[in-house]
């Protein structure tokens, strides 16, 4: 059996999906750190391994059944405990144990607190078990970050609620992490000032629809105060509803320099019927209005969004309306997919009805869309070319480790080289823009970073 015990061991954790599951895995290792347990970088001398999944598109499932299947082996040479948490865990809840033989236990995203009593249970009585049970009202207690997790990181998020209210036809969200609930502000606030404490400057607020956020005050308001916690530069948020982009989020952005120049604002299509049919409750006409009011209140706000290709009963003329309306809000950038049907969603129901796109064509619109996508952002980029920037240090650049990577406000990556260490603010002039990236060289040095030295962070792949 296994070399380790209730008293601790090494745990791995395999992420997929958003940034909800990111955060979640800090908060699993911030538990498991209570019964002794050390994280490790290699899935093959771990003692428990932990894949926090997601359910949002069918192939965000496979690749959870094919890293089950890798893992298996780290399982039957070392007896190690395996363990599925996150959106797949809480959709199929029990069913999971039965479909995968080997595995010890389930955990849905409100479990987390609870992984410390799931491990001894398991090691100790010998049991397999799920524990998927919602916490849906108020007295849902959001885990508290340590900031120890954050020491020396640069940028950070912060859970700002869960769950969505929203019953966009197509989406697992709502059946996985189930109703809002909203984490009261002043949690909010102490968080980030923890954050600051360990010297994190930046902060994305999750949640999987922060504008209906009630923790109290509205989330603007929530914005304007997390801007005034000492040692705040930038303050993010993600993810966006349009019908929700209220005036008093706009004024925000006018009000409050603080606030990044970035709007994530998933539009999911150009067409009026697709997006009846989606049921995102907004016209692209109604779209279009707040995104003009937003620009007005920001001049050169970046915006980028999510769109949904071959969506049943998209047709030549919605597609098309889709690439027009990219055209006209010339999208910073898009993170686009085709339609997947998902389990008890309402689109997955009507399908036949409303008439499924073929894969191929599927396939084909999303080439095309995504082609256009690639000329706009490269000549946004291209555009960029000669003029100074301001970046965030984050640490040093993935292609060539000899060069920074940081981000502009607009949340732009750049690649530079310089002198500036990792935490400080740079000026850097633009010399080559592509679609996917800038480089630059750093022309002065803003500020240093209040809490030094922190650690790099490498640039995303
Ligand atoms: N709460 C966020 C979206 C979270 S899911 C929002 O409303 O904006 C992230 C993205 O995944 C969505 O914006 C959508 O574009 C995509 N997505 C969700 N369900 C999908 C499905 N069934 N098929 C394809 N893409 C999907
Ligand atoms: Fe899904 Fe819609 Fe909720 Fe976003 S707003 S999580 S797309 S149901
Ligand atoms: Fe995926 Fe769940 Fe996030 S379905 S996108 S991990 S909320």
């Amino acid at each position: 059996m296994s070399a380790h015990t209730a008293r601790g061991g090494r745990f791995y954790i395999h992420t997929f999906g958003c940034q909800m599951n990111v955060n979640d895995s800090l908060r699993m290792g911030e538990a498991l750190a209570t019964i002794g347990y050390r994280p490790t970088a290699v899935a093959d001398q771990a003692d428990l391994i932990i894949l926090n999944t997601c359910a949002i598109r069918e192939k965000a499932e496979d690749k959870m059944l094919s890293a089950l299947g890798r893992y298996r082996a780290v399982k039957t040479q070392r007896g190690a405990l395996l363990a599925v948490g996150g959106c797949v865990a809480q959709q199929e809840k029990s069913k999971l144990l039965a479909r995968v033989p080997y595995l010890d236990f389930v955990f849905g995203p409100d479990a987390i607190g609870k992984l410390p009593e799931l491990v001894t249970r398991v090691i100790s009585d010998r049991v397999r078990v799920s524990e998927t049970a919602w916490v849906d009202s108020e007295e849902y207690v959001f885990p508290r970050a340590d900031p120890g997790s954050s020491a020396g990181k640069v940028s950070e998020f912060v859970t700002v609620m869960k769950g969505c209210d929203n019953v966009c036809s197509f989406c697992v969200v709502p059946h996985t992490r189930g109703r809002e609930v909203s984490r009261p502000f002043v949690e909010v606030l102490e968080e980030v000032a923890s954050l600051t404490g360990v010297g994190v400057r930046e902060v994305t607020l999750i949640g999987q629809n922060v504008n209906s956020y009630r923790g109290g005050i509205c989330f603007a308001e929530l914005l304007l105060r997390v801007a005034q916690v000492p040692g705040i530069e930038r303050i993010r948020f993600t993810t966006s509803h349009p019908h929700d982009l209220s005036d008093a989020l706009i004024d925000a952005f006018r009000q409050e320099p603080r606030i990044a120049p970035h709007f994530h604002l998933p539009v999911q299509s150009g067409s009026n019927d697709v997006l009846r049919r989606m049921k995102r409750d907004y016209t692209v006409a109604e779209y279009l209005d707040r995104l003009a009011a937003l620009r007005a209140a920001r001049p050169g706000i970046a915006v980028t969004t999510d769109i949904i290709v071959g969506f049943p009963g998209e047709t030549e003329d919605d597609f098309q309306a889709t690439l027009t309306l990219t055209e006209q809000v010339r999208y910073e950038n898009q993170f686009s997919f085709v339609f997947s049907a998902r389990p008890r969603t309402v689109a997955s129901l009507k399908e036949a009805e409303w008439g499924p796109v073929p894969h191929d064509l599927q396939i084909q619109r999303l080439d095309r869309l995504l082609a256009l996508q690639r000329r706009i952002s490269g000549e946004i980029a291209a555009a960029l070319v000669g003029q100074e920037v301001e970046v965030l240090v984050e640490g040093p650049s993935r292609s060539d480790p000899s060069r920074h990577f940081g981000r502009t406000p607009e949340n732009r990556t750049v690649n530079f080289d310089g002198t500036a260490p990792v935490g400080a603010r740079a000026r850097v002039r633009i010399t080559h823009g592509s679609p996917s990236a800038l480089l630059g060289v750093e022309s002065s040095i803003v500020d240093l970073p209040p809490v030094p030295p922190l650690q790099p962070r490498t640039e995303a792949a």
